[in-house]
Order: structure tokens, then sequence, then C-alpha cells
């Protein structure tokens, strides 16, 4: 098991002189380049671009197989409101609710935006459970945000008897959710990368409910056979993923990242 990256995640300490260029595009959300991971280049998620038509969407996906699709919407706007300075000076002060990082996310902690971001938005540590590790995701109050969210363009491919809620979270370098399920949706990322981790909903990873998705890359991916591996794709700022309905989902982090999903309930 592990990899080289594991080894840098342990060992490498958190700041070194010179890498600080890699970072500037990140909106002052900062991973040390040595603590981001490393990207895995094949994706096996269909990726299209804008020139997708809304039909071809309903007709190819919308009830079938997920897909990355290339500069739908442009949320230049809304990534320039999300730098760590700007929510600090609007949000810092307001409570949020972060959920563990385990299937069932079953505790809720809430605590204000500035000591989140301050004090633990850090890399996944890989010897804690998901289950002990905090995030926030969801749980928005749209009340105290709305003046964000309203800048969020979703994306425009609607389906039909559905409406969209939105969830924005930020969380660490090797953060994610393990494998769960729910309803159709979309995911973003504003700033940093997200890699995904898909299966139909007849086809039931293997997996524990408390363990880290990063526990799960290393300990369990690398030993699948080939026809039990995920379909899988690393998104983008610029890119959206959208999920069918039931479909097995598990994220990563691979940098600190700035995201929202629009669930389509
Ligand atoms: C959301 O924020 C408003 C304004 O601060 C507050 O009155 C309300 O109780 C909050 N809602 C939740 C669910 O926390
Ligand atoms: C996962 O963690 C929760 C909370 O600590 C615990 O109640 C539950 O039994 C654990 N589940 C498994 C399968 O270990």
């Amino acid at each position: 098991m592990g990899s080289w990256w594991q080894f840098l995640l342990l060992s490498i300490p958190l700041s070194l002189p010179g890498d600080l260029d890699y970072l500037e595009g990140n909106g002052g959300w900062l991973t040390n380049k040595y603590l981001a991971l490393m990207e895995e280049d094949h994706c096996t998620v269909e990726r299209r671009d804008a020139s997708l038509t809304y039909s071809q969407f309903i007709d190819q996906y919308a009830f079938s197989r997920p897909v990355v699709i290339q500069g739908l919407t442009d949320n230049s706007e809304f990534q320039a409101l999300c730098t760590r300075n700007k929510l600090l000076a609007e949000f810092g002060d307001r409570v949020v609710r972060l959920s563990t990082a385990n299937t069932y996310s079953y505790q809720k902690v809430d605590v204000p935006f500035q000591e989140y971001v301050e004090h633990l938005l850090k890399p996944q540590d890989l010897a804690s459970l998901g289950s002990d590790t905090l995030y926030f995701f969801g749980d928005n109050n749209f009340t105290e945000w709305g003046s964000l969210f309203q800048k969020y363009m979703p994306p425009p491919f609607q389906i039909p008897g559905t409406s969209g809620a939105y969830s924005f979270g930020i969380a660490g370098s090797g953060s994610g959710v393990p494998f769960h399920w729910h309803g159709p949706g979309y995911s973003e990322v504003i700033f940093g990368r997200k890699r995904w981790f898909l299966y139909p909903p007849e086809k039931t990873p293997e997996f524990h409910p408390n363990k880290t998705t990063l526990s799960w890359l290393l300990d369990t991916y690398p030993f699948l056979p080939p026809e039990d591996r995920p379909v899988e794709c690393t998104i983008h700022p610029g890119e959206v993923l959208y999920f069918p309905d039931r479909w097995w989902h598990a994220t990563l982090n691979l940098d600190t990242s700035v995201f929202i999903s629009t669930f389509l309930g």
C-alpha cells in the first residue's frame, strides 16, 4: 500500500521556501505543493464542452451516466468573491456548521467561520477517521450567505420535476466524503481540484463508512480488480460534474478547495 505522496503528506513540513508561485492562482487558499495530492491523469467520465445541448444532456446523461461539462457557466464573478480574504472579511464572524467526513455524517459542530479557516482547515490527517474529521460542507445558512450565493450561476440544464438546492463548502487537501448516494446533482470547484469516484447504483463499492476517502484510495483502490474500478475524474474550476440519481460517489479534494454542489431533488 501507499505511494509517494503518502510519504510526503506525512513527512514534509508545512512551509518550504520557493513554492508560493504555485499558489497564487488559488484565491489565497494556500496548499503547499508538497501537500497537494497528485492528480491521476486518466478521466473515465465523458468530458463534453459547452456545445452540448440540453436535449443531448437529457438523452445521453441525465438518467444514465455522469458527465463533466466544460465552460457551461462563467462563475468568475463568484470566484472573485470566494478568495480567502474576501470570505473572511465578509463572513468571518458568522457561525458555520461543520459535519464529520464520513458516509452518514453523524456529528455536527458549530464554529465561527474564521476559526474554521484559521485553525481547523488543514490537510487530511491520514491517521484520522472520517468520523473524527470536521468538514465545512452543506448546512449553509442561506439567509446569512444569501448575498454570496446570489452571485453563483448554477448549471442551466435542469431535470424536469426537480429543483436545485445549493451546498457550499471549503475543505483541506486530502479531505473528502466517502462513498454515499442520493438524488442527482452537479458539483463544481471554485478554487482547487476535486477527484471524483463513481459507481452505478447496482454496483455497491467496497468501503468502510467511517474511513476517509484518502484511506480508501490508499488501502482499497490499488487492489481493485479492473472490473471493480470506479468511474473517475478530477474536476477543475470552470468544469461541472453531473451525477445521476442514486449513483454511488466519493470525493477527494486534491488542494484546499472551495466548492459548491447543486442537488436536484
Ligand atoms: C440563519 O441566520 C439567521 C440570521 O443570523 C438566523 O436568525 C437563523 O436562525 C439562522 N438559521 C439557522 C438554521 O441557523
Ligand atoms: C462509525 O462511527 C459512528 C460514530 O462514531 C459510530 O456510531 C458507528 O458505529 C461507526 N460505524 C462503523 C461501521 O464502525
